[in-house]
């Protein structure tokens, strides 16, 4: 495999020629069927969209007309993405056609839903968007996309009009960046009711995998052991029964996931808020890090209560009295189940069902992990 080297990055040979045909092919099939006997209006999404435009073009032997179009986004620091049209389309020649909008690539969808925006004011009859390549994984916006070459996972791709920083475009097959950390394997949250049997689970996994285990409870323990500064921040606000403060939780977990040996963290117990989650990702962000899952242990509150109510009597866990569960599960649904459809629009939400004998509940989620690695790796 020959590698490439754009810019200060490199890639290496992911999408054949071939495949690219047989994606094309595809699109242009479903648009003809589509387009009955009607003209279509192709709207060349500028630049990305030139070369997979120019090969449906050839391919597409029924009436059509094609009208280019080009935005440029102004990424700011906040994420209002201001849009500003560079090469506009006159309203007429949209105004009562069947529009197809062709793009090169779908990742957050971000864009698409500008151009969406701005196409539907011109009044189209219909607007159908065509893309060569789409990113599930990375897509948070609920518009169908009507017709797909090709689903990739969420790979940063270049070539056949993809570009790194405008280089790699005329490039005739799709590279994709490689990988830098090799031995990186999962990051992944372990998430559930008290009761779950989230960190039985996750020491199990800790093991087996490799990882490191972050369980914000165990942290604070640690901190406030060895006295550490936010060990004593900490401590301020457990001794007056407060929750501690998730800018000292953050640079507490900050710690651990700088440290470059770490392979996988399995979190635990973090983040228990929606705007936990939104912390958590920026600061993996800022790490050049991302979380590959939520992995929720699913099991009925009629167990959960009657586990909590043992491991009580056995382990002389104070708040695992009658009183105190239910205020936790009531907390537990209002506060932190949130988090479980913050993940969900991520496309990176799990459900394994954790009712069973540990063994059973420990294979239901190495079954998962698989599947979610195997995912990130093909
Ligand atoms: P969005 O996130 O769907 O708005 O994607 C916006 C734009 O980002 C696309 O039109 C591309 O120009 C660019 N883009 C997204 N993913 C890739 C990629 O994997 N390689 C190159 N450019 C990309
Ligand atoms: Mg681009």
């Amino acid at each position: 495999m020959k590698e490439i080297q754009l810019h200060d990055k490199t890639f290496e040979p992911y999408i054949t020629k071939e495949q690219i045909a047989d994606a094309i092919k595809k699109i242009s099939f479903e648009i003809a069927s589509y387009a009955q006997e009607d003209q279509i209006v192709f709207v060349i999404v500028l630049k990305g969209a030139f070369i997979f435009s120019a090969e449906l073009a050839k391919q597409y032997n029924k009436k059509a007309v094609f009208e280019f179009y080009r935005l440029k986004s102004y990424e700011g620091t906040q994420t209002t993405g201001k849009v500003k049209i560079l090469v506009d389309i006159d309203a007429e020649l949209i105004k009562g056609k069947k529009v197809v909008i062709l793009e090169d690539i779908v990742d957050t969808g971000n864009t698409l839903v500008k151009i969406i925006d701005e196409l539907t004011k011109k009044e189209p009859q219909d607007l159908k968007v065509a893309t060569l390549f789409f990113k599930p994984d990375a897509y948070t916006k609920n518009i169908p996309i009507d017709f797909i070459g090709m689903e990739i996972p969420n790979e940063f791709i270049v070539g056949y009009g993809l570009d790194y920083d405008e280089l790699g475009r005329n490039l005739p097959i799709i590279y994709k960046l490689k990988e830098e950390k090799k031995d990186k394997m999962i990051d992944f949250i372990l998430f559930g009711p008290p009761g779950a049997g989230k960190g039985t689970q996750a020491k199990i996994l800790k093991d087996k995998l490799g990882l490191t285990y972050i369980a914000t409870g165990d942290l604070f323990r640690h901190h406030i052991k060895n006295k550490t500064p936010l060990g004593q921040k900490a401590k301020a606000y457990i001794d007056k029964g407060d929750f501690v403060p998730d800018e000292i939780t953050i640079d507490m977990i900050k710690e651990i996931i700088s440290d470059s040996k770490v392979k996988g963290i399995i979190f635990d117990g973090f983040p228990r808020t929606v705007r936990q989650a939104e912390s958590l990702d920026k600061l993996m962000a800022e790490k050049g890090l991302i979380i590959d899952a939520l992995i929720a242990l699913d099991v009925p509150e009629e167990r959960l209560i009657k586990r909590l109510l043992n491991r009580g009597e056995t382990s002389g866990r104070t708040d695992d009295n009658e009183k105190t569960i239910k205020h936790r599960l009531d907390l537990y649904h209002q506060k932190t189940e949130p988090v479980k459809d913050y993940y969900k629009k991520q496309n990176k939400y799990h459900e394994v069902n954790g009712v069973g004998d540990i063994d059973e509940v420990n294979q239901r989620l190495l079954d998962v992990i698989n599947s979610i690695k195997l995912r990130g790796e093909s």
